[in-house]
């Protein structure tokens, strides 16, 4: 349906991996069933990456095995490699997502390959994942700006997206690593394809560095984007692209949503406590900039956790 949109939460993975603390495993599971409790239904849980280059991820195998398992949750994990996949796949992941940084630099940073190499990468993942009968997302990373290279070409972003696609992609998820888009920059990549076949096959991940996270979102939902990632309480940033602060806000996004009516399923007034309890889980101030106004509705917080 057309006003239905999901929100993909990405705080245990992209949020967590730029603490400077790191949560055990318990914690991260806390962490967890605090957005499930919330009506969060989509989680990227954690990625398999190497511990000396993201130690916040290091046990996401362990914490996949201790997940509550219900068939109306989508778990995902982020494998920036075959030994990363397989690990996943061994721990039961029914969804991974690989990352394709649109330019030379970030492929370096990230993940140590070339773009034309982590190109042949992502597409063996995805390949692999199809046969194995295991949902493949593609991250197309730095899709705006890169923070070595300056302005991505939406020309490369269209390539990348479209080879994910040719290959068996489920998802690609447009994703601006650091907070430089604006709406015009949005309309100018998702312009470039085909709506009627791909608009259910697209989500966007924003970055609120710039405060233009959710007008980038309602460029993406005019267009037809109907799945965006968000991070709880704003939580996030990439430990490997100076610059990149929060996620768009979780109860930003859905409080958005909902007062256009859109429906996710997710009742924004119960964001707040989701938020108090990741604020004590990793001791840092976040929150996006609706939670004072969420907070100041105790009344109508009591009606809704009451129903
Ligand atoms: N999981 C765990 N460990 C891994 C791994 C994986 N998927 N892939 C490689 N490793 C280990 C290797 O065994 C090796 O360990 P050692 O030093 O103890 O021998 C070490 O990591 C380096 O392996 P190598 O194959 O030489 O890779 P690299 O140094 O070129 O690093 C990545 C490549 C992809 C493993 C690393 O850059 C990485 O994990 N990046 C993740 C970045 C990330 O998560 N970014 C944020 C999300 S976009
Ligand atoms: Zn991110």
């Amino acid at each position: 349906m057309n006003d239905v949109v999901i929100v993909n939460e990405v705080g245990p993975r992209d949020g967590l991996q730029s603490l400077s603390k790191t949560l055990s495993i318990p914690e991260r599971l806390t962490l967890i069933g605090a957005l499930l409790d919330s009506g969060i239904r989509s989680i990227e849980v954690g990625s398999f990456v190497s511990p000396k280059a993201v130690p916040q991820m290091a046990g996401t195998g362990e914490l996949f095995g201790l997940l509550p398992m219900r068939d109306t949750v989508a778990y995902s994990a982020l494998v920036p490699n075959l030994r990363g996949y397989e690990q996943a796949r061994e721990a039961g992941v029914q969804s991974v997502a690989v990352v394709l940084s649109a330019t030379e630099t970030m492929n370096q940073r990230n993940i140590n390959m070339s773009l034309d190499r982590a190109t042949e990468v992502c597409v063996e993942l995805v390949q692999r994942a199809t046969q194995d009968g295991i949902q493949a997302r593609a991250y197309v990373a730095v899709a705006f700006e890169c923070p070595f290279e300056g302005l991505t070409s939406p020309s490369v972003v269209e390539r990348l997206i479209g080879r994910m696609f040719e290959v068996g992609a489920d998802k690609v998820i447009i994703a601006d690593t650091i907070g430089a888009a604006n709406p015009q920059a949005v309309r100018n990549v998702l312009e470039r394809l085909d709506k009627a076949s791909l608009a259910r096959q697209i989500s966007c991940h924003f970055h609120d560095t710039r405060g233009m996270a959710l007008a980038n979102v309602l460029a993406a939902l005019d267009w037809g984007v109907r799945e965006f990632d968000s991070s709880i309480g704003g939580l996030g940033g990439c430990p490997f692209s100076p610059g990149a602060s929060g996620n768009l806000a979780t109860e930003d996004l859905v409080l958005m949503l909902d007062s256009m009516g859109l429906m996710t399923g997710i009742e924004p007034l119960l964001l707040v406590d989701t938020v108090r309890r990741v604020q004590a889980l990793t001791g840092n101030t976040l929150g996006g900039h609706s939670l004072r106004w969420l907070e100041r509705q105790p009344a109508r917080r009591e009606e809704v956790s009451r129903a």
